[in-house]
């Protein structure tokens, strides 16, 4: 199969249209990364994005769904949501309802919950009108690779998987959207994002930190192995400088290509060695650790990444990915 890439326009959200109406699959820009879209509503188009992914059965996907859309249709909103989604939505705050049932299973698999996601991206809520169904979307990386940030990115893990891709150029947000569960009294978050504790706690009152070692896993896709690039890794805190130091220079004599990842304030005392730094703002943090990965994988083939520090709470959803990312313990 020949990928497309191309630019939103009529012609190519008619297109669009016309494969998501036919069960198949196309790859879109967002805000927080690029999804990988079907018609949440189609049993084989839903399998058809698993299979493209090579993603595990059970880990369940976010429906999408344009600003106008009623969520009621498909979920039943609590008060709490209510208040989340006047304050936060469109944007990177994906909620976990109770489900209605009205679209596949296999989106679910299996759960009585569902995700669903209002995008802020001007050409992800033009693709989703143009589709006029619920779209279910994982991001458009292979399995357990490095989330895409552009259709590049897709591409180079897609290509010749699915039809088309729609560039709206670079996801600004840079992370994954913050998963918190609505289901009960208090909202839980399940993946950290740009919308943060403290945000969530200020509109609902309260919020919690999903604790993962008690009882069944609440969000899947948090037990599996994620954002891993395709190159040797190893995690070091920022009091370990020195350490890493000493690993990038064994590497050299191994023979090896080290390249470190961190912040500007590390990177000042990484002098004669190569480093891709971050930024300094968590928001600068967020935004570039993808294409970083992405990046430091196809030149090097050992990357060294040093704890990450911004200046906000979305430190934690960044370090969250970044430390994975290294093969280290959060
Ligand atoms: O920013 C994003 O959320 C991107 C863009 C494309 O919207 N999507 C994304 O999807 O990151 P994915 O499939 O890579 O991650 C979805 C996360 C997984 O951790 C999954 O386990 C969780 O959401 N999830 C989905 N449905 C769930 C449910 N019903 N209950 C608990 N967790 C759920
Ligand atoms: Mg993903």
């Amino acid at each position: 199969m020949q990928t497309v890439i191309s630019d939103i326009n009529e012609e190519s959200l008619a297109l669009a249209s016309k494969i998501i109406r036919e069960g198949g699959l196309v790859a879109f820009p967002t805000e927080t990364v690029y999804g990988l879209g079907a018609d949440a509503t189609n049993d084989d188009a839903v399998r058809a994005i698993y299979a493209a992914k090579g993603r595990p059965s059970d880990n369940p996907l976010i429906v999408h769904v344009p600003p106008e859309y009623d969520v009621s249709n498909l979920v039943y909103i609590t008060e709490s949501a209510l208040k989340l989604t006047k304050a936060y939505l469109p944007g990177p705050l994906t909620m976990v309802y109770k489900s209605k049932g009205k679209v596949s299973p296999l989106v679910s698999c299996g759960l009585d919950t569902l995700a669903v996601r209002v995008p802020a991206h001007r050409g992800a809520a033009r693709f989703l009108r143009a589709a006029g169904v619920p779209i279910a979307a994982p991001s458009a990386n292979v399995s357990k690779h490095v989330s895409p940030v552009t259709a590049r990115h897709v591409y180079d893990d897609l290509a010749g998987k699915i039809p088309l891709i729609l560039d709206g150029g670079s996801s600004c947000g840079g992370i994954e959207s913050t998963v918190l569960d609505v289901t009960g009294e208090v909202p839980v978050i399940l993946r950290s994002g740009l919308v943060t504790f403290d945000m969530i706690k200020a509109v609902a009152g309260r919020c919690e930190y999903v604790h993962s070692t008690d009882g069944p896993v609440r969000s899947p896709g948090m037990k599996y192995k994620h954002y891993s690039p395709r190159a040797e890794t190893a995690y070091f805190e920022r009091d370990r400088l020195a350490e890493a130091v000493s690993e990038y220079k064994s590497a050299l004599n191994r023979g090896l290509s080290p390249i470190f990842i961190c912040d500007d304030k590390i990177a000042a005392q990484l002098e004669g060695m190569e480093y891709i730094s971050l930024g300094s703002t968590s928001e600068q943090l967020a935004a570039n650790v993808y294409t970083a990965l992405r990046q430091a994988e196809k030149t090097h083939n050992f990357i060294i990444g040093v704890a990450l520090k911004g200046d906000s709470q979305v430190d934690v959803g960044v370090m969250n990915r970044f430390v994975k990312a290294m093969g280290g313990k959060t």
